[in-house]
């Protein structure tokens, strides 16, 4: 296992989904996968239910991940419950439910892990209700080194800035496809932490241009060790992997 990196800094992969190739993305399942292959952060995405609970689920719809019609803006928790959210991915996971963030939050506790935890903001969503919901019970749960707040939506970050002012108190990741031309102004007026780029739209003088900067450079999702080689020859400070156990001892 490797050892850990300091308390601020970011582990040299995480966890993407929870270890999403070997196990149903986004559950306590992954969590608790991406734990016994040593990893020590994972990448894991929030969203709310209809009736305002904060889930861990990607999609804005429920057909991918359970083979039912629907969208998990019109779901309780009580209907959401009774979806399986396993068997999609192999019988082994057989009824594994859908996490909420307080479970989820309590497993990340008790295995010390480290969190990325991306405000998924999918079409017609609010960010500042995902946002105020969001933001007390993962407060409560770990201190400002133990996780990441990343978006791709920029009015969810910056609802996050506002509830917290001091970047020291929370830490922001900003997650775009390809390097905005702005980036430099947009990590000044958010005071992120971090940039999360696609590694396959990333070029060497870009990578290289963020990881001079004050901004740590993450990218995903890299499943591949050579991709992995190059990215942390530019100056990548984590990766993002479904499988991170192909990318041990690259960095
Ligand atoms: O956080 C990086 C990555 O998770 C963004 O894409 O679609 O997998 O949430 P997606
Ligand atoms: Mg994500």
């Amino acid at each position: 296992m490797p050892p850990a990196p300091p308390p601020d800094e970011l582990p040299p992969v995480m966890a993407h989904r929870g270890l999403s190739a070997h196990a149903p993305e986004n559950t306590l399942a992954a969590v608790r996968a991406a734990h016994a292959a040593g990893c020590r952060w994972v990448e894991l995405d929030v969203q709310l239910l209809g009736d305002g609970t904060p889930v861990i689920w990607h999609d804005a719809g429920i057909k991918r991940c359970t083979g039912e019609r629907g969208r998990l803006a019109g779901l309780s928790l009580a209907t959401a419950r009774r979806l399986d959210v396993g068997g999609w991915f192999s019988a082994e996971f057989n009824g594994e439910r859908m996490a909420t963030l307080e479970a989820m939050l309590d497993l990340i506790v008790s295995l010390e892990l480290g969190l990325n935890l991306e405000f998924k903001v999918n079409r017609g969503r609010d960010p500042a209700a995902l946002v105020d919901a969001v933001l007390p019970p993962v407060e409560r749960c770990l201190p400002p080194s133990r996780w990441l707040a990343s978006s791709f939506d920029r009015r969810a970050l910056h609802a996050l800035r506002r509830h917290r002012p001091d970047p020291h108190q929370l830490r922001l990741g900003l997650i775009a496809k390809r390097l905005p031309r702005s980036w430099r102004e947009d990590i000044r007026a958010l005071d992120a932490f971090s940039l999360h780029l696609d590694w396959r739209r990333l070029r060497e003088q870009q990578a290289r241009a963020v990881a001079a900067s004050p901004c740590r450079l993450v990218a995903y999702t890299v499943n591949d060790p050579h991709v992995a080689r190059r990215l942390y020859a530019w100056g990548a400070d984590s990766l993002i992997s479904d499988d991170p156990k192909k990318l041990t001892d690259i960095k």
